[in-house]
């Protein structure tokens, strides 16, 4: 039996504009990796924190990775523990699904260290543990398309519904992270708790027309639908220069355009052969209003959190 293994996690877009805590898709390349190794007592110590860390905390309670593994270390009753090597890829604060990457990765490695591993759902409810610690409230849209791979629908929490949505194959996530950082409790803390009848028809009209354009390959459907009413409009002003970031992006062809998590990562979805004029426009206008930027391209690819390395 295996004693010591590391898996990767890949970074995310939660909300994909229209389904606030309820959508996400992977990120090609990006990613979080932690290794386990198996130890006798039935706690979690956290040995090393490296990559692109920043300062996370190494008390497993307040770590995303540690306290996922905490929670299934407890709910199994497990009669040994495991010490932890995190390596971050995600930037943090990044809105790119740091936390969750890490947390999935974990309890990823965590499973293939069990006597008798688990189903992937099982998984999901550890892993958001971990999500709880890092953004105060338990959603499923990073963790969920983090495990599976792929755009990722979650319906409920306690015991949620996944469904894996297909992509039109000629799509594209541009995904543009300019040098800031916003935390997620900030970001959901400046929302509203009420919506008006009309915003509430908009979006439901939205991520329904969204759903459909994807099963169905329709672009203009996609386009048309790509476009959030309710929380985009209340986050933009977090991020200089979104408007025009957004602008540029729809200029240079993209299909949509908005704010990748809770941001600051702006993301727009393109046909392959517009991905690099989006890109560069995005780039611009962060670079107008004063914000260096890491950009990538990536497929919309179904592949999920994987062991790596035994
Ligand atoms: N759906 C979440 C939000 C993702 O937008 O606040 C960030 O964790």
């Amino acid at each position: 039996m295996l004693t010591e293994v590391t898996a990767f996690a890949p970074a995310t877009v939660a909300n994909v504009a229209i389904g606030f805590d309820i959508l996400g898709h992977t990120v090609e390349a990006i990613g979080d990796r932690v290794r386990l190794r198996r130890i006798a007592d039935p706690v979690v110590r956290i040995a090393s924190i490296g990559g692109i860390a920043g300062a996370l905390p190494v008390e497993p309670e307040r770590n995303t990775a540690g306290r996922a593994v905490q929670a299934l270390i407890e709910d199994l009753n497990l009669g040994h523990g495991f010490e932890m090597e995190i390596d971050k890829g995600v930037p943090l604060a990044s809105g790119l699904g740091g936390s969750a990457a890490s947390a999935v990765a974990a309890v990823v490695a965590a499973n293939a260290l069990l006597a008798e591993p688990l189903p992937p759902l099982r998984l999901l409810r550890y892993a958001m543990q971990g999500e709880i610690v890092a953004s105060g409230s338990a959603h499923l849209d990073n963790i969920a398309p983090s495990l599976f791979g792929g755009l990722v629908l979650t319906v409920g929490i306690d015991h949620p519904r996944i469904k894996r949505i297909p992509v039109p194959a000629s799509l594209r996530c541009v995904l543009v992270h300019p040098h800031m950082h916003l935390g997620t409790r900030e970001a959901r803390a400046i929302l509203k708790t009420d919506i008006s009848r009309s915003d509430f028809v908009w979006q439901t009209a939205n991520l329904a027309g969204f759903i459909s354009g994807c099963y169905s390959d329709d672009l203009e459907m996609i386009r048309d639908s790509f476009n959030d009413v309710i929380i985009e409009p209340q986050r933009a002003s977090l991020i200089p220069g979104f408007a025009d970031v957004k602008r540029g992006a729809m200029a240079a062809g993209a299909l949509g355009c908005s704010i990748s998590g809770a941001g600051p990562t702006v993301f727009a979805w393109a046909e392959v052969q517009y991905a690099e004029a989006v890109r560069g426009a995005m780039v611009a206008a962060f670079t107008t209003h004063g914000l260096a930027s890491d950009q990538w391209i990536s497929a919309i690819e179904n592949y999920g959190a994987r062991v790596v390395k035994a």
